[in-house]
């Protein structure tokens, strides 16, 4: 992960790097049962056992009062379940809290922030929308040692009460006095604000999908963890007004791990992100270990997501022409001359794998072609020219051909299959062998 875009944490940083250099020049450190990647896995065995490093924040309930006003219910507490003083004086590191709240529109698929915020690129003067923590609400204790964090911001008025929302929550606990790291945990709970069970999920890529590569995927310093919290910020509206990028999440992420791949990157452009402080995130050198194409690496359904089918079921000119970002459906340029207004016919020809390999099935036409079986091509449907005869064919004149054009099977193929694929695929792969 790269070094954080966001926050207040450039001081710290600077804490940390002289942490570790103090730490590494304490002789004598014991094992201490943290992982090597944690600062605390260099420290004395004395204070760790004293301090217990590390942060667990869970959000336990939320709430939205009728005046809009939100709330999460949340226990603080260290990796072994002591529960934390958040001022920092009954037990070792301050520690904070800031929330986010979003509605998922019934009958949508997406999330809609309530802690949205218009900004302006001083690179452009363009404007846009983006989403952040409301961190000026207050944190107040409930008396059992779990707290109340009340944001700041509200739903706005005639919020729908029977829509799916989503909280969202990030703490950190700063240790830096005792010589270790800042720790960050975050949570997210779903709930009806008229306190009914929530029927309609967002669930379509889990986290565990992240982290068959990614080691316990987080970003913004640390501050956000889990797809689950990446989709309460990184919604449709959300964009980056300098270099005019999304920053919705299908969008962002598959253009991420396209990367070098892009058609736009291809031709030339970079792929960029201007984040906190003007700093700039180039992606156009991502070199994906994988085949961006294969889309089960994020889509399988064996990571357990309800909505894993949605990778085609609800194929959208966001979500495809992120990758495929040199595709104009407005015009059907590079889309074989078809128009696409909108999303609600894509699934009627993309559906998820159709009979040939290579078709525009999701599954055909992603598979690598260096995986197909070279010595089986029987699935070629074939092109058979037949009965063949020449009228005409005397000097001076202009000869008139005519001919049968059908399949192996003996069914008939329309010249207009031959501008198309996959009518263009059987002759290519038929005469390519
Ligand atoms: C097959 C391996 C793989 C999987 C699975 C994967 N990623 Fe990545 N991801 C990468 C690689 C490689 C990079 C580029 C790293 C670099 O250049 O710094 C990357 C970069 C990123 C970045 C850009 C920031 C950074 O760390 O450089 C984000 C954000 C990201 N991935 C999010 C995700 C999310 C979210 C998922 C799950 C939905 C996911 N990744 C799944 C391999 C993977
Ligand atoms: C609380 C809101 C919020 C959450 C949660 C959030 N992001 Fe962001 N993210 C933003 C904003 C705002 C930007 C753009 C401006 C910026 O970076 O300052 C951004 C930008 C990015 C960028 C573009 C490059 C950059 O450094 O700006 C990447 C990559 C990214 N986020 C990845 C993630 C991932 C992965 C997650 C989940 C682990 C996540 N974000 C969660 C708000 C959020
Ligand atoms: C590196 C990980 C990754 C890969 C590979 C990937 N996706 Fe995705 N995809 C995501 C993420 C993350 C989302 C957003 C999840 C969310 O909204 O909760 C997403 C969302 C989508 C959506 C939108 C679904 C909806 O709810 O509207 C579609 C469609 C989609 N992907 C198609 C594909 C296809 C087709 C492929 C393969 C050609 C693919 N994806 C490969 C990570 C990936
Ligand atoms: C994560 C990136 C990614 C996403 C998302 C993605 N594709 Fe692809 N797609 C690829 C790659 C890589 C190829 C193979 C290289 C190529 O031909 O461009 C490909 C090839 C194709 C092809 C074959 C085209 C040809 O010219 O060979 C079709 C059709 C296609 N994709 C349709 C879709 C549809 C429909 C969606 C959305 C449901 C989608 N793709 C989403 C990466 C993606
Ligand atoms: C009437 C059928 C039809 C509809 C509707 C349709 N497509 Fe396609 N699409 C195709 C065909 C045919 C191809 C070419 C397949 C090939 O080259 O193998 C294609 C190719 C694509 C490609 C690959 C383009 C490339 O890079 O070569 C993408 C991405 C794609 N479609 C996305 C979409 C999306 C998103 C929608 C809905 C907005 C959609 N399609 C609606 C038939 C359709």
């Amino acid at each position: 992960m790269r070094i954080p875009p966001l926050g207040k944490s450039k001081g710290k940083l600077i804490a940390i790097f002289a942490v570790v250099a103090i730490s590494i020049l304490t002789a004598g450190s014991v094992k201490t049962g943290y992982a090597i990647r944690s600062k605390s896995a260099f420290g004395q065995s004395s204070i760790i056992n004293f301090v217990r490093p590390g942060l667990v924040l869970k959000v336990l309930s939320a709430s939205i009062g009728a005046d809009g006003t939100a709330a999460a219910h949340v226990s603080l507490t260290d990796p072994k379940g002591l529960q934390l003083d958040p001022s920092g004086v009954n037990t070792p590191g301050p520690v904070t809290v800031a929330c986010t709240v979003a509605v998922m529109p019934a009958g949508t698929n997406d999330f809609v922030s309530y802690t949205s915020f218009p900004v302006t690129s001083s690179v452009t003067g363009n404007s846009g929308t983006q989403v952040w923590f409301d961190e000026g609400g207050t944190l107040s204790p409930v008396g059992d040692g779990t707290y109340t964090y009340t944001l700041s911001m509200k739903a706005p008025s005639g919020f729908d009460v029977t829509a799916t929302h989503r909280m969202g929550c990030t703490s950190s606990r700063d240790l830096t006095s005792f010589g270790m790291s800042t720790y960050y945990s975050a949570d997210t709970l779903d709930f009806t604000p008229n306190g009914a069970a929530v029927t309609a999920p967002h669930d379509v890529v889990r986290t565990a999908a992240c982290n068959t590569c990614h080691y316990d995927l987080n970003y913004h310093g640390g501050q956000a963890k889990g797809v689950d919290l990446c989709v309460m910020c990184h919604v449709q509206a959300a964009s980056d007004p300098s270099s005019g990028n999304s920053l919705y999440l299908p969008v962002m992420v598959h253009k991420i791990h396209m990367g070098e791949n892009l058609p736009s990157v291809q031709a030339g452009n970079a792929y960029k992100i201007y984040g906190y402080m003007g700093s700039v995130s180039d992606f156009s050198d991502v070199a994906y270990p994988s085949d961006p194409g294969q889309c089960a690496t994020c889509h399988d359904p064996k990571y357990g997501a309800t909505q894993s089918t949605y990778y085609y079921a609800k194929a959208s000119i966001a979500a495809c022409g992120a990758c495929h970002d040199d595709v104009n459906f407005a015009t059907g340029l590079n889309h074989p001359g078809l128009v696409q207004v909108d999303d609600t016919q894509c699934a009627n020809c993309h559906w998820l794998q159709g009979e040939l390999p290579l078709d525009a099935s999701i599954k055909n036409a992603h598979i690598n072609p260096s995986a197909l079986n070279q010595d089986d091509w029987s699935w070629i449907p074939g092109m058979v020219f037949g009965n063949l005869q020449v009228t005409n064919g005397t000097a001076g004149n202009m000869p008139t051909i005519t001919f049968t054009l059908k399949d192996k099977s003996g069914n008939a193929i329309a010249l207009s299959e031959l501008t198309k694929s996959p009518g263009r695929l059987y002759a290519v792969l038929e005469f390519g062998l």
